[in-house]
């Protein structure tokens, strides 16, 4: 757990696109003895959020107001949530844990390509604030690969919070400073909402198939109902062997639509609202799912579920972490601003980029969120509820000792990205050829099979289109980082080739 927090505070210094201090996220977390836990420290909408805010007069989303704006923000968790998954789990100080990220911070980093790349992709939102323009934009352009990057207010935060704790971030003055940064462009956060948020260790969902246990997130995240729902259909429709191809790929691709249509319509903060999850997932009714796919061909989605309507597509970034020792003791963590960079702003003073979380709540009946996702009245806005999520860290066990730790950025595609992963393993494949492999989604709404550009072979092309799927390119999909146990406790770790991460070990 030390080294998950190290390395989740570090990527708050050198991945902003997606590594957080104002942002939120999930961890689940394997202790030896086979305990697994979770923590749920995803935002929460402010107390004074409500259900028509992102709407203007007439009822109509107002554009950008849920992503690029202070309106934005819902009320952050990692602090309080880092230091609470090392309040239980962590073994070295504090301090220590916070160390790394503050000198990396102080003493600065050299920009990787990536970072430079995706500042020019941003740049319309990121340059709109003063603090962001003169960080990340000097001289009017975003910072070159190889520039260095310093970041004195940042690490002057992270030195507080390394030497007085999570609070010196949730209440005093570093709260009023963000909360006045917020207030004085539009927002609703307030700092009773900073220092009453509360992380929250939940039963992790455990799915069973075949001779695998799949530990991942519950509500407030979509992980355990999609992987449920995915994993039950597969087994009647094809029996519960790994492995992934051209014949499985429809099965896949037809399950994810069914899942989605019930996660799309029914799933929100089961904390806040009801969530008839049971009836959901009941057994007989995942088998009878899985019995109505047709092996030959595509079923539209207008006829599975509600149909919710429309799409849309834009840049996405969360950044996922798997750690494990020999032991068995393993962390699966996955933390996000929701788009890239948040909602651009650097606060003044603190250095900290604020989150647009509030964009993961159906804003409005039929508008798709940034991933495209049409959402039920189940998820719109309420006061302290927390934001559907998709996101999927997860352990998963065979025979009752860990065989892989894994997780994604990647929005709605997180779970499917967390499948694919999964049934290749499972299948034997190494991870490597796993993680690398071309990835296919389906989320239902809209009724096409995304595939990356760069990606999918024509033969398993053309066998889909043959089914009656229509493919949908894109940009990749997703970015592991993984951990695979061989029986002997020996780990491989394999980080995605779409991304810049590496496997480190001591
Ligand atoms: O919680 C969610 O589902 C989203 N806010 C995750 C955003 C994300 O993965 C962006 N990724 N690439």
């Amino acid at each position: 757990m030390d080294a998950a927090i190290a390395t989740a505070l570090a990527l708050a210094v050198v991945y902003p696109q997606a590594g957080n201090l104002a942002g939120g996220g999930f961890l689940v977390a394997r202790s030896p003895d086979g305990t697994v836990q979770a923590l749920d420290f995803r935002e929460t909408a402010p107390a004074r959020a409500t259900r028509d805010m992102f709407l203007d007069g007439d009822g109509r989303p107002v554009p950008k107001a849920s992503t690029a704006t202070s309106l934005a923000v819902a009320t952050p968790g990692s602090v309080r949530g880092y230091a609470e998954a090392h309040r239980r789990l962590g073994r070295l100080p504090w301090a220590r844990v916070v160390a790394p990220a503050e000198r990396l911070a102080r003493e600065g980093f050299l920009v990787p390509a990536g970072l430079s790349a995706d500042l020019a992709e941003s740049r319309e939102l990121l340059t709109r604030w003063e603090e962001t323009r003169r960080l990340f934009f000097p001289d009017g352009k975003p910072l070159a690969a190889g520039a260095l990057l310093r970041q004195p207010d940042l690490a002057a935060t992270l030195a507080r919070v390394g030497t007085e704790g999570p609070e010196a971030f949730h209440r005093g003055k570093m709260a009023a400073r963000l909360v006045s940064f917020v207030k004085a462009h539009g927002g609703v956060l307030s700092e009773e909402d900073l220092a009453g948020y509360a992380p929250v260790w939940r039963a992790p969902d455990e799915i069973r198939f075949g001779r695998l246990v799949v530990h991942t997130m519950p509500l407030p995240s979509s992980a355990g109902q999609v992987l449920r729902s995915v994993l039950a259909q597969l087994e009647v429709a094809r029996g519960s062997a790994g492995g992934l191809d051209a014949d499985s790929y429809h099965l896949l691709l037809e399950a994810e639509r069914r899942a989605y249509a019930d996660r799309n319509r029914w799933l929100g903060d089961g904390d806040c609202t009801v969530v008839p999850l049971g009836e959901i997932l009941e057994p007989a009714r995942l088998a009878a799912l899985g019995a109505s796919i047709d092996p030959a061909r595509a079923t539209p989605s207008a006829t599975v579920g509600a149909s919710l309507a429309s799409d849309s597509g834009e840049a996405e970034e969360t950044t996922h972490l798997s750690v494990a020792t020999p032991d068995g003791a393993a962390v699966s963590l996955t933390t996000t601003l929701n788009g890239s960079f948040g909602n651009g702003a650097i606060v003044p003073g603190l250095g900290v980029l604020l989150n647009n979380e509030m964009d993961d709540f159906a804003i409005a009946p039929g508008v798709p969120n940034l991933y495209g996702l049409v959402q039920g009245s189940v998820n719109e806005v309420r006061p302290g509820a927390r934001p559907l999520s998709s996101m999927s860290p997860a352990i998963v066990e065979v025979d009752g000792r860990p065989l892989l730790v894994v997780g994604s950025p990647g929005g709605s595609t997180i779970p499917t990205t967390v499948l694919q992963v999964l049934l290749r393993a499972a299948g034997g494949e190494s991870l490597g050829a796993a993680v690398a492999a071309p990835r296919l989604h389906h989320q239902h709404t809209p009724d096409v099979v995304f595939v990356e550009k760069a990606g999918a072979p024509e033969a398993l092309r053309a066998s889909l289109r043959a089914r009656g799927h229509f493919l949908r390119e894109r940009g990749p999909i997703g970015q592991v980082h993984a951990i695979v146990f061989a029986p002997d406790g020996q780990l491989t770790g394999a980080s995605d080739p779409r991304g810049s991460g590496a496997p480190a070990a001591p």
